[in-house]
């Protein structure tokens, strides 16, 4: 399984140094063979030598360059860095990317061979306007992204359910991801209110090939456990 950790604007260089350094030993020290993704804020970007991917937030779709504010892949490489995620709805939200910015940067990335944890969801209008809607809604954000694509892993997370504590309930989390194993065969992770209360359950249902956790993943006792509730299932 995939479990993954967003820690969006939260830690800073040293506190993520420590994170990494518990999680990596927790890893190692319980023989986990899942595999474990973690997404810094940008400023604690490293290099990491233990069983932990590090992955980007964001990237722009450029080597370098004068595009500020934005890093590219001269700044990633500098930390071996060939995981990026892309889509994520508070891009979407509150940055305002669009689907065409976001495409442009997937395909630069897959073309660099880079993992790229790719992210759709719906908000919360879309989902009470009914099933039809939701999956049209759903279905344009895959425009333009090669489902193909053999580093991709694909992360189902409802807008309303991210950072809210409210969750889809299991019966519908599994019937979304079936729904969207029809689009692509790529790894599908849940994503939205992932917790060590409900993590086991998501980690259990059809077609959920692993998680993508925000708020819960910043306690990394926290995300350790979620991870071993993974390796338990996958045994
Ligand atoms: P959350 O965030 O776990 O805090 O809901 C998930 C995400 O944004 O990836």
């Amino acid at each position: 399984m995939i479990i993954a950790a967003n820690l969006k604007t939260n830690l800073t260089r040293k506190t993520t140094l420590d994170y990494l350094g518990e999680l990596n030993s927790f890893i190692q020290k319980n023989h986990i063979s899942q595999e474990v993704l973690v997404f810094p804020a940008m400023s604690s970007l490293n290099s990491c030598d233990g069983d932990v991917i590090l992955g980007a937030q964001n990237a722009y779709a450029t080597k370098n360059g004068a595009f500020t504010g934005e890093i590219g892949l001269e700044q990633l490489e500098e930390f071996s860095i060939k995981t990026i995620l892309i889509g994520h709805s508070e891009r979407r939200h509150i940055l305002g990317e669009t689907q065409e910015e976001i495409v442009k940067k997937f395909n630069y990335y897959k073309k660099l061979g880079f993992k790229i944890v790719y992210c759709v969801g719906e908000p919360l209008e879309k989902r009470e306007a009914g099933k039809e809607e939701m999956m049209q809604y759903i279905s344009s954000q895959y425009k333009g992204i090669d489902t193909m694509y053999e580093n991709l892993i694909i992360a189902y997370e409802p807008v309303w359910a991210i950072g809210t504590g409210l969750t889809p309930t299991l019966v519908d989390i599994e019937n979304i991801h079936t729904d969207l194993k029809a689009k692509s065969s790529a790894p599908l992770l849940y994503g939205g209110s992932v917790k060590v209360t409900n993590a086991k359950e998501v980690l259990t249902l059809k077609n959920v090939d692993g998680i993508l956790v925000g708020s819960a993943a910043l306690y990394v006792e926290h995300f350790c456990t979620m991870i071993s509730y993974a390796q338990d299932l996958s045994q």
